[in-house]
């Protein structure tokens, strides 16, 4: 039976859907693309004949995993990553649907732009790809990009991620077009003159290590000012790769409000801290925006997603080339390759010692994300697409970025030793990634050039 059979039949696993409240076993019969049944003994089920049958024995069915932030780089920087290799990464990560950021060269500012991504992911055709559009034009954050276009051409969010929206009125325009549009303005909270020549965390270690340091007040003076625009115009604002206890704050007093605030918090900032960048010995791989923060920060961020404040976690992921990255620590870019060691990190850091429940972290990486965004997602409802990932706790392996499917090997947890993590990713019904291999369907070069077996 070839692997893109039209019918799945996996089996004896325990099925985790939050948006249902399920956490039972269940074998999950997929056909034609979609969920055909979520129950216990589907042997008999008439779909099920002639279904590939997967034992997912021991293991743990989820919704397909969806990231809110990744950057594929394509066009204009397909040495860092394309398309292709992105999708890649993300379905060996477990991760079904991304939403791709706009800070390409050129900037996908138009509706012809976000045409062809989809059209070339979808040539791609592993992981649904859903772009975002810049919220002005060029992201030169003067002028509102055509946002309405950018939406009829399939645009899921606006922002000019990697550079704030800075001028207030612009903000507000956003959000006002924004909310009439259905569309969430995305905000990469980041104060630039105060953050201006910064690399890390502004606090002790920065002082020890003598780094400039970027403060929290950096990211959460610009939330509180969009909360405040949120809630004048009724607009729906998605804060970026949360990273300060303040911003913690401001977004629980906007949504205590009911101001349409919704947020999502990387990886990275749940797992680590400044103290990386020193424990690393300056390792350019811990220099991301915003900057790995103190404990105390870590601390409220894991407060934030219990208690509901935090919508999502969203990889940022931010591949680079090395020679990016392997240069002093003040002139290294900023950014982490996230999308294949998210799930695992998770996994291993947070789940496994009992500091977050499996159930909380499954639903920050579906149903949140997929509510963020009002799509019809992130749950293995019954005549739901079939997206899912299946999820083996034990398995064990050591990240070695060499091995990625991304281009940008550009991460802090190289050499760790990780527990648990995606053994099989769905999309629309297709066996995309199986034991760690990803089906191929598109080869990338540095070119971004395609040719397709
Ligand atoms: O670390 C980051 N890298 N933060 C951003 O906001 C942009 C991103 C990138 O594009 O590399």
């Amino acid at each position: 039976m070839p692997d893109n059979a039209a019918r799945l039949l996996i089996r004896g696993g325990t099925v985790l859907d939050p948006a249902q409240g399920l956490n039972d076993r269940r074998d999950v019969l997929v056909a034609d693309g979609k969920v055909a049944a979520v129950e216990a003994g589907l042997d008999g089920h008439p779909d099920a004949r002639d279904a590939r049958v997967i034992d997912a024995t021991g293991r743990v069915v989820v919704p397909g995993f969806i990231d809110l932030h990744v950057h594929l780089r394509e066009p204009g920087f397909e040495h860092k990553e394309d398309i292709a290799s992105g999708s890649r990464a993300a379905a060996a990560g477990g991760f079904t649907t991304v939403v791709c950021m706009p800070n390409t060269q050129p900037v996908l500012d138009t509706r012809v732009a976000i045409e062809e991504v989809r059209r070339r992911a979808r040539h791609v055709g592993l992981v649904n790809v859903l772009p975002a559009g810049t919220v002005t034009k060029g992201s030169r954050g003067e002028e509102l990009a055509e946002l309405g276009d950018m939406r009829e051409g399939g645009a899921v969010l606006f922002t000019d991620d990697g550079v704030p929206v800075r001028n207030a009125e612009v903000m507000r325009c956003a959000l006002e077009y924004g909310r009439s549009f259905g569309v969430p303005i995305g905000q990469h909270a980041e104060d630039p003159d105060l953050s201006a020549g910064g690399v890390m965390h502004l606090g002790a270690v920065s002082s020890r290590l003598g780094l400039r340091g970027i403060p929290s007040a950096s990211e959460a003076s610009v939330v509180a000012r969009d909360a405040l625009l949120a809630g004048l115009t009724g607009g729906h604002l998605h804060v970026l790769h949360v990273s300060a206890a303040e911003t913690v704050e401001f977004v629980r007093w906007a949504k205590a409000r009911g101001i349409r605030v919704t947020a999502e918090v990387a990886p990275h900032h749940l797992i680590l801290t400044d103290e990386a960048v020193r424990d690393s010995g300056y390792d350019t791989n811990t220099k991301v925006n915003p900057p790995l923060r103190s404990e105390a920060d870590r601390r409220a961020l894991l407060d934030g997603l219990r208690d509901g404040t935090i919508d999502a976690i969203a990889t940022d992921h931010a591949p680079h080339h090395v020679d990016d990255k392997d240069v002093e620590y003040d002139l290294a870019a900023f950014g982490i390759s996230g999308l294949e060691t998210a799930v695992a990190a998770l996994l291993t850091y947070l789940v496994g010692p009992g500091t977050l429940p499996l159930s909380l972290v499954v639903e920050k990486l579906t149903a949140g994300p997929a509510r963020v965004l009002g799509l019809d997602k992130g749950s293995l409802r019954p005549g739901a697409d079939a997206d899912l990932t299946v999820l083996d706790l034990e398995r064990e392996w050591v990240v070695n970025p060499e091995r990625f499917y991304s281009k940008g090997r550009n991460t802090p947890l190289a050499g760790r030793r990780l527990v648990g993590g995606p053994v099989l990713t769905v999309v629309g019904g297709r066996v995309v990634m199986e034991e760690g291999r990803v089906r191929s369907s598109g080869v990338s070069t540095p070119e971004g050039l395609y040719r397709y077996a």
